[in-house]
């Protein structure tokens, strides 16, 4: 069931957002008016990727810590020093909030 995680107030297109859902980090990205979740901690070391850097063409976003970039859409790993995907979420929205689905994304 899905679960609301902040308002969509709280994300105007260009911003990122750190939430929670139960003990699990998850980064949402505004890119252009869509909403994409994906596991907030980079798997190189601990880094959170909502602090990266985004590139709205290319719907990717680089870690801050040592720049590996992920794929916004998959959770997908496109350079080192990542090793492995981060998790992907299903977004969905109302009038007023955005919503998670609690299980990772296929
Ligand atoms: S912590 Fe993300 S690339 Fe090193």
């Amino acid at each position: 069931m899905p679960t609301a995680v902040c308002l969509r107030a709280e994300l105007p297109a260009g911003a990122t957002k750190k939430v929670f859902l139960g003990d699990k980090q998850i980064g949402l990205f505004n890119v252009r008016g869509t909403i994409y979740a994906i596991g907030n901690i980079c798997t190189h070391a601990y880094a959170e990727l909502h602090d990266g850097y985004v590139d709205d063409d290319d719907c990717t976003v680089d870690c801050p810590l040592h720049g590996a970039r992920f794929d916004l859409k998959t959770g997908a790993h496109f350079t080192l020093p990542a090793m492995a995907d981060v998790s992907r979420y299903t977004v969905s929205m109302d009038d007023t909030h955005i919503y998670l689905d609690s299980y990772e994304a296929e």
